[in-house]
């Protein structure tokens, strides 16, 4: 439908004619900027913790440019691919700060975003009306994850080559089809040259655009259902209290409010960021693996092969699952299985069904070797925080009005988040193993467990209005 031209006083200024002349002939535009910033109305209570998905907003960006520049030195050949980051280094100008700035934006963009996740849980922001929001965000950390992963093989060091191939291989575990797919993601039967090109070609454009297609994708599900706030109350809601026009009386515009607001947010994270880039870029060997300095050799395999950290409390759960607990594993099926058949108010037929399976699942776990566990458990820890929405059943959203005891619950699950990465950079022990084990079993009771403890407890009352104290 053609827009309506809208006329202006001819005594305005320059200005408003050029910006008149502009909206009549692009409106969807400045339709858009009305709706997200100067009229989307965000609740005033805001806190640090709604720093963050700007921030995320700032790292995309940042590794969308550095990357461009990278691609315009960098070569991805295996002959020639180590030398090229080298050359970037040494003797491109300012090459040494855009890999830099690119390298550390990779850990900072993980940072940033396992930040903004646990503020999601803090608040509940996940819940109705909001699950989208949430299967969005989840759906860009698993592609967040699969860009991370193919962009390090490309310095083509030694820790890029045995990374890839040590993960590559996990799929060969899968049973059937495993060999084939390995084979096929490598291009070839060990990490080579076909894997470093598709690798590259994934890693520049690929993954990016279907990454930047759910971060919209996030962003305009949030907006149509309005953000969350620190008190989980809902500032659009048919009860909520509204000026005449309809507009929140809890809530102020995105812009200008929200915007200084972030603006004071970049520039403390951006202090941080050169802090790292100028004075620790390799950040004790954390942000950018000594041993990816020297150069791949597929005959010299290192002593101690450990993912980044990002990856690490997802490799620890990896490295968890032995032989001996398979039968752990088996006895928590039992347990499970045993409680939906004498506990729960199941049907019949679904008691059947829920037997069943439980006994498939038990010949599949006693038949197929524990690798293949390994990654089914490293997988599921990533996709049971889809689940999230559906397995969360307390009355109320927020923390601040959960039993205090919940305050507990999330300090021990991020204590443990913490001691499962630190025991994935750390070389195979058997103390770190049945730690690690334990780990495991935790992450997965805090989420399993969800729909029975979040219901438990005393719950505080939750206020009609946001609490905001002006200043
Ligand atoms: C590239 C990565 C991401 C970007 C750029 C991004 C961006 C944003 C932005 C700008 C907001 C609004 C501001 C704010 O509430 O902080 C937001 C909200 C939100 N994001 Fe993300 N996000 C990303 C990843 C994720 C992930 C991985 C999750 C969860 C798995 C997630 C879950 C949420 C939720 C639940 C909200 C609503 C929060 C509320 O209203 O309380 N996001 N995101």
């Amino acid at each position: 439908m053609a827009h309506e031209f809208k006329q202006i006083d001819p005594n305005s200024t320059t200005g408003a004619k050029a910006m008149n002349w502009l909206e009549n002939r692009f409106p969807t535009a400045f339709d858009a900027y009305r709706v997200h910033m100067s009229e989307y109305y965000a609740p005033k209570n805001f806190n640090f913790w709604y720093i963050f998905g700007s921030l995320a907003l700032l790292v995309l960006v940042i590794q969308i440019v550095t990357g461009i520049f990278l691609v315009m030195h960098y070569k991805p050949d295996a002959e020639k691919a180590f030398a090229s980051v080298e050359y970037i280094m040494r003797d491109v100008p300012w090459g040494w700060l855009i890999r830099y700035m690119h390298s550390t934006g990779a850990s900072a963009f993980f940072v940033v975003v396992y930040l903004h996740m646990f503020r999601g849980l803090l608040y509940g922001s996940y819940r109705k009306p909001r699950e989208l929001v949430w299967i969005f965000g989840c759906a860009i950390f698993l592609v967040l994850m699969a860009e991370a992963f193919m962009g390090y093989l490309l310095p083509w060091g030694q820790m890029s080559y045995w990374g890839a191939q040590v993960i590559v291989n996990l799929f060969s575990a899968i049973p059937f089809v495993g060999p084939d797919l390995a084979l096929l993601i490598r291009g070839d039967y060990v990490v080579g040259d076909a894997t470093l090109n598709r690798f590259f070609s994934f890693h520049v454009i690929a993954v990016p655009l279907v990454l930047l297609g759910l971060v919209v994708a996030h962003l305009l599900a949030l907006h149509d259902v309005g953000s969350n706030n620190p008190d989980g109350i809902e500032i659009k809601g048919p009860n909520a209290p509204k000026d005449e026009k309809g507009r929140p009386l809890d809530g102020v515009p995105f812009h200008p409010y929200y915007t200084v607001h972030d603006i004071f947010g970049v520039t403390v994270f951006l202090f941080l960021f050169s802090a790292v880039v100028f004075f620790a870029p390799e950040f004790g060997g954390y942000f950018l693996e000594y041993n990816n300095f020297i150069p791949a050799d597929p005959l010299k395999t290192p002593n101690h092969i450990a993912p980044v950290w990002y990856f690490t409390p997802f490799y620890s759960m990896l490295r968890a699952i032995t032989g001996e607990m398979m039968y752990v594993l088996i006895a928590c099926v039992v347990l499970g299985a045993g409680y939906g058949i004498l506990k729960s108010r199941l049907p019949g037929f679904a008691k059947g069904a829920v037997a069943i399976v439980a006994l498939g699942a038990i010949a599949m776990m006693l038949s197929i070797d524990a690798k293949f566990w390994g990654v089914v458990v490293m997988g599921g820890a990533v996709i049971i925080l889809f689940a999230l929405p559906w397995l969360d059943c307390s009355p109320v959203k927020s923390i601040r009005y959960r039993p205090s005891w919940h305050k507990y619950v999330y300090a021990v699950f991020v204590v443990n988040f913490v001691v499962l990465a630190y025991l994935g950079v750390q070389p195979p022990s058997p103390i770190g193993e049945k730690v690690s084990q334990v780990g495991t079993l935790f992450y997965f009771g805090f989420f399993l467990l969800m729909p029975w403890w979040s219901r438990l407890g005393e719950t505080k009352p939750v206020p009609e209005r946001v609490t905001f104290k002006p200043h």
